[in-house]
């Protein structure tokens, strides 16, 4: 059998940029070099694409991956059938794609827009669709959702960036008429915690809604939930399957950027410490959430199990999660008897499969 040529994509026009640098050099290295022809391509921050022409993944988090002399730049081209087009001099050289692993995270990789120049270009590729992609990356949207199919989640405002220059008053008054502090302020498109904060006063409120506005146009204010962070990963298209519950304890005043990313604060359990009644309860709404957004491939799907009555909360669905070595998407299924080379296989076919 020919081997499959397969498009990694990493980093990417995304706050979660670097992110992905790390999550790739994880998925090249699990990738299986005898099964696959692999075609690594980055996305560096200016929006240029780069056929990686090394074989050296560990040089992609320091960016020293852009100094590899083989480099050529490429694209792929939303023509069907052209694949990747690689600019050699004056030339252009194609190579045909079987399936894309888009490993980007945020916007621009994760929220859709990457998806549909796939869907242009009629390449299979992994993950969510557009419009579960943009459904999920937009945490109001995921918000409405979620009510629509009766899964608890925390209270919710939605405040627009204009509010902060015609009514920030009012708006900070309606917000406290409709909250306790502390409440927590996030702009509605971002992942990893980017311009994620919990306001405990009036300024501080003010000040998070500002730095909110900073990412995205929607800003998404929600009561607080006091619980544990439980997440559970999710894969399949018409079947979904949901892994073991992992638990995160951030080790912080909340799971930021830098308990996910830069201190070592945090600890990971798995499984998760809550009952197997709950467990089970975490995973149904899992895949009720993964299948009325209507996802393919796999998303991780993050709650709050609350201290006092173990209530069940969902917070957010990742489309694109973390595939670092230690992220809990490949740890989830890797305690669920499914190691982390199987489970690109298993997404790879799973995304010819649709
Ligand atoms: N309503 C909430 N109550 C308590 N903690 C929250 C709430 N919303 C977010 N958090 C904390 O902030 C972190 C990041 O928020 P989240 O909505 O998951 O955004 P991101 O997509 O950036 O991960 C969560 O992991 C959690 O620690
Ligand atoms: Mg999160």
């Amino acid at each position: 059998m020919n081997k499959w040529n397969v498009c990694v994509l990493f980093g990417g026009v995304s706050p979660e940029h670097a992110v992905s640098l790390r999550s790739a050099e994880s998925v090249l290295n699990n990738m299986d070099p005898e099964k696959y022809n692999i075609l690594p391509v980055g996305i560096t921050q200016e929006g240029d694409w780069v056929l990686y022409g090394g074989k050296d993944y560990s040089l992609l988090p320091t960016e020293q991956w852009l100094q590899c002399p083989d480099n050529r730049r490429a694209a792929i081209s939303p023509i069907r059938g052209q694949g990747l087009l690689c600019f050699e001099g004056d030339c252009v050289v194609r190579q045909q794609i079987d399936v894309v692993f888009p490993v980007l995270h945020g916007e621009n990789g994760e929220d859709g827009a990457m998806q549909g120049l796939l869907q242009l270009a009629g390449i299979p590729y992994v993950g969510p669709h557009v419009s579960a992609s943009a459904v999920s990356m937009d945490k109001t949207l995921t918000k409405l959702v979620a009510d629509q199919v009766g899964v608890e989640q925390a209270k919710w405002y939605l405040v627009r960036r204009g509010d902060l220059n015609t009514r920030l008053e009012q708006t900070l008054d309606e917000l406290e008429s409709r909250f306790p502090y502390p409440m927590f302020v996030k702009p509605s498109g971002t992942g990893s915690s980017v311009g994620v904060s919990k306001a405990a006063n009036r300024e501080a409120l003010s000040n998070a809604l500002t730095a909110a506005a900073k990412y995205d146009e929607k800003i998404l204010v929600e009561e607080f939930i006091r619980g544990r962070e439980v997440e559970v990963a999710v894969m399949g298209n018409a079947s979904p399957m949901a892994s073991v519950c992992g638990e995160i304890d951030a080790g912080a005043d909340f799971y930021d950027y830098d308990a996910k990313y830069v201190t070592d604060t945090s600890t990971a359990y798995i499984p998760a410490r809550i009952s197997e009644t709950v467990e089970e309860q975490v995973r149904e709404a899992a895949v009720k959430i993964y299948s009325a957004i209507g996802c393919q491939g796999l998303s991780r799907v993050d709650f709050f199990v609350t201290y006092d009555e173990e209530r069940v909360v969902f917070n957010e669905i990742n489309t694109l999660p973390g595939f670092t070595s230690i992220s809990m998407y490949p740890k989830l299924f890797e305690a669920s008897g499914i190691p982390y080379g199987q489970l690109i296989d298993e997404l790879l076919k799973l995304a010819m499969e649709v």
